[in-house]
Order: structure tokens, then C-alpha cells, then sequence
């Protein structure tokens, strides 16, 4: 029997980028605990195939087609969503870029697409699904939104990654004013700053990010589909439900460490 306080059986989700890694491990990790979970990507076919995988293990997932780099990304997910369901128990704001970030090589177009989709498009999805967070929301049981941030927001690596550690620090300063702004609403807003996972964007298995394991983290490995989806849990469950404008580090202690 599931502990009433983490049970998040028959809540409402919404994942972005919930076609490939960090929200990919999210996705399902909702949908096996009973959560009407919905993905977002930017190809309909791979993102509905993606999302038929998910629910064939037994659970309700549906994707939903959006370019969040495009300014009408977002209205048109919180659009394609509201045919769905009329509340949003839980928003993920996951979807993320990244681009090459040296000083001296940076375009305006690689600093458009980082910002544009790891804030803007955040930003813009917040504001548009407010009616639906809004009927969701309980004074002992508030929506949620938790966006994704990264440890590249709360420390400068050792490589340049400017567009994208200013994305990143800017999206964890915006889950604090959205926290003020929706706590009377009975919205909590949270970010979580994961240090490497597998995925598209961080190849744990490479050298450079093998090193970096080993120098920076104390637990001494890469985070897991467990770490990400037990957080998340937390967050959406009852046991989080007072946690509010907080970015928490899911790093195994790599920030602690610096
Ligand atoms: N992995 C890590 O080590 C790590 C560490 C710290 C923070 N993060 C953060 O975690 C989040 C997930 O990243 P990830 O590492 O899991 O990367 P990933 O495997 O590349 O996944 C990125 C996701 O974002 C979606 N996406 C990218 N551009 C998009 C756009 N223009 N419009 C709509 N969706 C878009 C992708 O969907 P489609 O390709 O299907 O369109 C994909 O589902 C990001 O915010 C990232 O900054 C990751």
C-alpha cells in the first residue's frame, strides 16, 4: 500500500520534454504511480509513439507536440492540453537547450534558442496554464510547478557554458517570484538542480563527464532515473506540499562540495 503521505495516484501531469532523458525518467516514473501524466516534444509522431510506450506498462500517458523555442510553443502546448483535461495537478517545466557557449563564438541565435526554451518558454507555459493550475489548486493540497534547473545555475564549471548557467540561475530566480507571486493561490512553485544525468545533453559515459564525477561528487557516481522521479514525487506528493520558492540541488553533493 502506497504511504498516504507520497501517494500521487490520479493527479494531472504535464512533462516538458518528456521525450529523452531527465524528463523521460520523470514521465514514467509518473505514470507508474497512477498519475494522468502528458509529454511534451517537438515531433508529433515520436512524441505520441513515446508517450504509447509509457502507458503500455500500464498507466494513462499522452504526448503533446510543441517547439517550445517558438514564441507560440507555449500558448499552443497549454491549448493542446486544455482539449485534454480541465485542471493541472503538476507542471514540469523540463524542456531544455543548450548550444556552444564560449565567449568569444556565441551567436545571437544560440543565445535566443537557450534562453528562449530553458526561460522564456517556462516563463510563457506558467502563464498559460494558470487556469488549469488554478482549478487544481487546494489550500492543503496546492498545484505545483516545479521547474529544472542545474548546478550550472548555482556554480561557474570549468568549461564556458555562459547562454545556458545564465538560463539556468535566471530560471531558479523565477521559481522564487513565481512562489511569491501563486502562493496565495495555493501554487507552489520549486526548482531542482540536477548535477549530470544520463541524457541527450550529458553523456555520463563519456571521459569528461567520467572525470567530473570523480573530482566534484562525494556519492561518486551520476544521478538515476530514482534520484530525479523520488524528488519530483516528493514534491507533488502531500509530504511536500509546504515547500515553496526553493531550489534544491540533486547533485549528490557536488555543490556542498565546492
Ligand atoms: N542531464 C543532465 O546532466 C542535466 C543536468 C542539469 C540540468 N539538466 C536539465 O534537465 C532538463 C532536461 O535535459 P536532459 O539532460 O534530459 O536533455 P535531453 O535528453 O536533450 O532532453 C531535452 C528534452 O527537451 C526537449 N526540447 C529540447 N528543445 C526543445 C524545444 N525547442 N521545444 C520543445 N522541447 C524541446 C526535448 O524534446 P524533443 O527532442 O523530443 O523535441 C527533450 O525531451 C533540461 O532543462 C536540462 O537543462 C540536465
Amino acid at each position: 500500500m502506497t504511504d498516504p503521505l507520497f501517494d500521487i495516484g490520479g493527479k494531472v501531469a504535464l512533462v516538458t520534454g518528456g521525450t529523452s532523458g531527465i524528463g523521460l525518467m520523470i514521465a514514467r516514473g509518473l505514470v507508474a504511480r497512477g498519475v494522468r501524466t502528458y509529454v511534451s516534444g517537438r515531433d508529433a509522431g515520436r512524441t505520441a509513439a513515446l508517450a504509447d510506450e509509457l502507458a503500455a506498462a500500464g498507466g494513462h500517458c499522452v504526448g503533446l507536440a510543441a517547439d517550445l523555442a517558438d514564441a507560440a510553443g507555449p500558448g499552443a502546448l497549454a491549448q493542446a492540453l486544455s482539449a485534454h483535461e480541465e485542471r493541472l495537478d503538476l507542471l514540469v517545466n523540463n524542456a531544455g537547450a543548450n548550444a556552444p557557449g564560449d565567449l568569444a563564438g556565441m551567436t545571437v541565435a544560440d543565445w535566443d534558442l537557450v534562453l528562449n526554451v530553458n526561460v522564456r518558454a517556462a516563463f510563457f507555459l506558467t502563464q498559460a496554464l494558470l487556469p488549469l493550475l488554478r482549478a487544481a489548486a487546494q489550500a492543503d493540497d496546492p498545484a505545483r510547478i516545479v521547474n529544472i534547473g542545474s548546478i550550472g545555475g548555482l556554480h561557474i564549471p570549468n568549461w564556458e557554458a555562459h547562454a545556458y548557467g545564465a538560463s539556468k540561475a535566471a530560471i531558479h530566480h523565477l521559481t522564487r517570484s513565481l512562489a511569491k507571486a501563486l502562493g496565495p493561490d495555493r501554487i507552489t512553485a520549486n526548482a531542482i538542480a540536477p548535477g549530470p544525468f544520463p541524457s541527450r545533453l550529458t553523456d555520463t559515459e563519456s571521459d569528461a563527464v567520467r572525470t567530473s564525477v570523480a573530482a566534484h561528487i562525494p556519492l561518486g557516481r551520476p544521478g538515476e532515473a530514482d534520484d530525479i522521479v523520488g524528488l519530483v514525487t516528493f514534491l507533488a506528493s502531500r509530504a511536500g506540499a509546504y515547500v515553496n520558492g526553493t531550489t534544491i540541488p540533486l547533485d549528490g553533493g557536488y555543490i556542498a562540495a565546492l
